[in-house]
């Protein structure tokens, strides 16, 4: 197996998207496919996945110890980078792409790429949106917030009932799972599940297939080398989909803690 190294990145420059998500941009950029992810080593810290939100930066939601360390960095700051990993979306003719929250990040270049035609951006209120004015340049953009603060009044999968869905041949999407549940949901009901390719979140130890860390019951396949991009039909088979993931000593917690 060829490794992917590591190389140092500095931070060039910090931006303040919502109250609790930054995007560091960094001094380089790296070829890769939207939806495929790097490994961010924090110097001391710990080593995470993150989902690229373009060929030269990630954005994070502050959510536990390492991002907490992030938070804290500088410009000119030097973190370790290995990228790109992982499979990435397989955009077709027609894409409709559905986020929740910081799920927008590795949907992003999607649009940048001009790969996306309809975009459909849920968070919990209007100071949480992601990537506004970028995305309504870019696609057809519709906006839901759980507190109708902005936008329509409830959850994104809502604003499906609003499109021609079968006029997508290929939906993708990222979220907190129980919120990806939802959409699969609604595509099943379609008979388009095939159609959607969700991306998911696992602890990572290697990144690079070995460890088996990240594997999804009951297959075993591996988030960071088979994903972290999967299509409708397979998550319909698992197990552990949208109910439970595993954290670092490989116990199984809530679907609430699936980001
Ligand atoms: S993180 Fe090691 S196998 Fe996926």
């Amino acid at each position: 197996m060829n490794e992917i190294p590591s190389v140092a990145v500095k931070i060039k420059e910090i931006i303040d998207e919502t109250p609790t998500i930054k995007t560091f941009v960094f001094d380089r950029e790296f070829e890769f496919s939207a939806g495929q992810f790097c490994m961010v080593w924090i110097l001391g810290v710990d080593e995470i996945p993150m989902g690229l939100s373009s060929s030269d930066s990630i954005t994070v939601q502050k959510v536990g110890d390492a991002t907490s360390k992030l938070f804290m960095m500088k410009p000119g700051d030097k973190l370790g980078i290995k990228a790109p990993l992982g499979n990435g979306f397989s955009p077709g003719k027609k894409v409709l792409a559905i986020a929740g929250g910081v799920g927008a990040a590795p949907l992003r270049p999607l649009a940048q790429k001009g790969q996306c035609d309809t975009f459909l951006l849920g968070c919990r209120n209007r100071s949480e949106l992601l990537y506004e004015k970028e995305l309504s340049e870019l696609t057809n953009l519709h906006i839901a917030t759980d507190d109708g603060s902005y936008g329509h009044h409830g959850f994104v999968t809502d604003l499906m009932g609003d499109i021609d869905l079968k006029s997508f041949d290929t939906i993708c999407v990222c979220g907190p799972e129980i919120m990806m549940a939802g959409v699969l949901k609604v595509l099943n009901e379609a008979g388009i599940a095939k159609r959607g390719q969700f991306s998911l979140v696992r602890y990572m130890k290697c990144g690079v297939g070995i460890c088996g860390s990240c594997c999804l019951d009951p297959d075993g396949l591996r988030v960071c080398r088979d994903g972290p991009v999967f299509f409708g039909d397979i998550l319909l088979k698992s197990s552990e989909f949208s109910k439970y993931s595993r954290d670092a000593s490989g116990r199984k917690v809530s679907a609430s803690n699936v980001h």
